[in-house]
């Protein structure tokens, strides 16, 4: 799948940049099928707000952690007026969607494995992948919040640190609509947090003190819709608020492998439904 190259070029920077690795079609039928979730959610049973500047009070909802074996629809935080009323129509008012539509939801479990995405997670290392979590993520136009500096590995700790980020861009992401940022090079660094689950509770334990990259070392990632950025754990990456008119549409997936001890403190554990890899 990767040539001795691209291994290479993913080894020294800790990403890499795939152009076209999902179809115009492809990407249209992911596309579709989130908007049909987020039509059929009700929005006033479940008022979670996803956001990563007070993740620990923000994410202790019930919500939040039964979403990981399930599919759930998160809010905006700018997506309600003091009255409580939401600013803006639903469908452009939700964050993220959440944890295991690539386990439960046939359109999205075609998107997120098959013969390339197996070949591909073998060549970054994957020996034995396992896919934790999927995100479909909005980036709403004018009210799509940032994302702050984070390493992947603070959420699935593994010894060794193996998680690894498949981002799949469904719509075309420059710094306008609020791109991913990277710093390439970052993943030698250390693990600067973890975030810890301790029964219904959540929060984010300080471990180094390294200051997050700036403008200086990152790097905006622009890419097409069809691209997919695969990255590092331990990669330092961000992205800034959406004030423009245009939405960015994202879809993750975050593997590790299951060679690795995975933490009893992570906030994602599985008891239902089976763990899988891209097969
Ligand atoms: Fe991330």
């Amino acid at each position: 799948m990767l040539t001795p190259d691209q291994q290479a070029l993913y080894q020294t920077e800790g990403y890499l940049v795939l152009p076209g690795f999902k179809s115009d079609a492809e990407v249209a039928a992911l596309r579709q099928r989130a908007l049909q979730i987020v039509e059929a959610f009700d929005a006033d049973s479940h008022r979670a707000i996803f956001s990563t500047s007070d993740q620990a009070r923000r994410a202790a909802g019930a919500d939040f952690l039964t979403s990981a074996e399930g599919i759930q629809c998160f809010f905006e935080e700018e997506a309600f007026d003091e009255a409580g009323r939401l600013r803006q129509a639903k469908a452009l008012s939700i964050n993220k969607i959440g944890h295991a539509m690539h386990d439960l939801d046939p359109v999205f479990q075609r998107f997120s494995r098959g013969p390339a995405l197996a070949a591909l997670a073998g060549d970054l290392g994957l020996q034995q992948p396992q896919l934790w979590q999927s995100m479909y993520i909005f980036k709403q136009p004018g009210i799509g919040g940032e994302v702050k500096w984070h390493q992947d590995a603070s959420f699935f700790d593994t010894t060794p640190s193996t998680v690894t980020g498949f981002w799949f861009a469904l719509e075309d992401a420059t710094q306008a609509n609020g791109c991913l940022w990277v710093q390439p090079g970052g993943h030698r660094g250390p693990l600067r947090e973890r975030f810890v689950r301790e029964g219904d509770a959540v929060r984010m334990e300080a471990l180094d003190a390294t200051p997050w990259p700036d403008t200086r070392s990152a790097v905006p990632v622009e890419v097409a819709a069809g691209t997919l950025v695969c990255f590092q754990g331990l990669l330092p990456h961000w992205s800034a608020p959406n004030r423009s008119d245009r939405s960015r549409h994202a879809y993750t997936l975050h593997a590790t492998d299951g060679r690795a001890d995975y933490a009893a403190h992570n906030w994602l554990q599985r008891s239902a439904l089976p763990l899988r890899g891209f097969c």
